[in-house]
């Protein structure tokens, strides 16, 4: 599908908690393109400053009403800028763009869904859909943790009826205490709940711990992959990760977050090199 230039109108903006706010924008277009996992890039305002667009995932996607909203923290001038837009100001997208997780097929549950921070935002629209389609999700989990409780989405914006939520702070204010792999780790250890696949987003770091576990234990993961974008269509080079070639472990191969992703699945990132070279920021602002 070729990608839509819109003109979306700003239709609400509320602030959850701290410095993350939901954006809704009635852009019917896109809205009607988009599917979970996908993202725009957003002109935060008119002129040149900031020259780039910024990249956001959908977090809900209401393609009847033409409407969808973005899930942001604010961490620069960018979101700042965004922060201020009122409802029936303008700004222009350009999307829906990347590949999107790839639904499971009905009756494939269980399911692990994984969040970091503000990694929660595409895992919403996700979640949604693939409950729709289990019709009867008491085997869906979603691991979701933050820094501390003050930087947790609150309990009633996660929870949906049947899906079993397991909260981690790395500081132990709210649910399990550590990191949210460690968690998920501690959970697959009790042997009660099994995935068969796994979908997150969240820092980079806490991807490489998630295809760890996924490759080792060889279960299905589609992660949502973080990348410093400039153009968000392929051309000016700037998202490329380290690829690995099964067939040909010494190859140089480089793929595009925009592009190619923002989904991969665990084992077609050269994680060592990621983490060996930090050839990227080490996380889109966790929480
Ligand atoms: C595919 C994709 C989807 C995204 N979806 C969301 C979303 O749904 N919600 C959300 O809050 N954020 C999301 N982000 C991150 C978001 O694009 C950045 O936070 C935003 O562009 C920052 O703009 P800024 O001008 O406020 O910050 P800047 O002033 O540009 O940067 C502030 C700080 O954030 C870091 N940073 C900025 N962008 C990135 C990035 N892409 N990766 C790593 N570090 C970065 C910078 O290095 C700097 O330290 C997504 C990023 C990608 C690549
Ligand atoms: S952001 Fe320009 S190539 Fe990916």
């Amino acid at each position: 599908m070729d990608k839509i230039i819109e003109e979306a109108r700003i239709v609400e903006q509320e602030r959850i908690l701290g410095q993350i706010f939901r954006l809704r924008l009635h852009s019917p277009k896109i809205a009607g393109a988009a599917r979970p996992g996908q993202f725009v890039m957003m002109r935060v305002r008119e002129g040149t400053d900031p020259l780039l667009r910024r990249p956001f995932s959908f977090s809900r996607i209401y393609a009847e009403k033409g409407d969808f909203e973005i899930l942001y923290r604010v961490v620069g001038k960018g979101t700042r800028l965004m922060s201020g837009l009122l409802p029936g100001a303008s700004a222009s997208l350009v999307g829906p763009l990347g590949n999107g997780f790839e639904l499971p097929a009905a009756g494939s549950a269980p399911l692990a869904f994984i969040a970091g921070g503000i990694g929660i935002a595409p895992l919403l629209e996700l979640i949604e859909r693939v409950m729709a389609r289990q019709k009867g999700a008491e085997d869906l989990r979603l691991f979701y943790g933050a820094r501390t409780a003050e930087e947790l989405l609150p309990e009633d914006f996660v929870r949906m009826p049947g899906l079993r939520v397991h909260f981690s702070t790395d500081d132990g204010s709210f649910g399990y205490k550590g990191r949210i792999t460690r968690m998920f780790e501690d959970v697959m250890a009790e042997g009660a709940f099994r995935p068969s696949g796994i979908y997150s987003c969240g820092p980079l770091a806490m991807q490489y711990n998630v295809a760890k576990w996924a490759l080792a234990n060889d279960t299905l993961a589609q992660l949502s992959l973080e990348s410093l974008m400039a153009c968000g269509i392929g051309a000016c080079l700037g998202c490329a990760l380290p690829a690995s070639t099964p067939e040909d472990p010494g190859a140089e191969r480089f793929v595009h977050v925009c592009k190619d992703g923002p989904i991969f699945s665990a084992g077609s990132i050269k994680w060592n090199k990621i983490l060996s070279q930090q050839t990227v920021p080490p996380t889109w602002p966790s929480n």
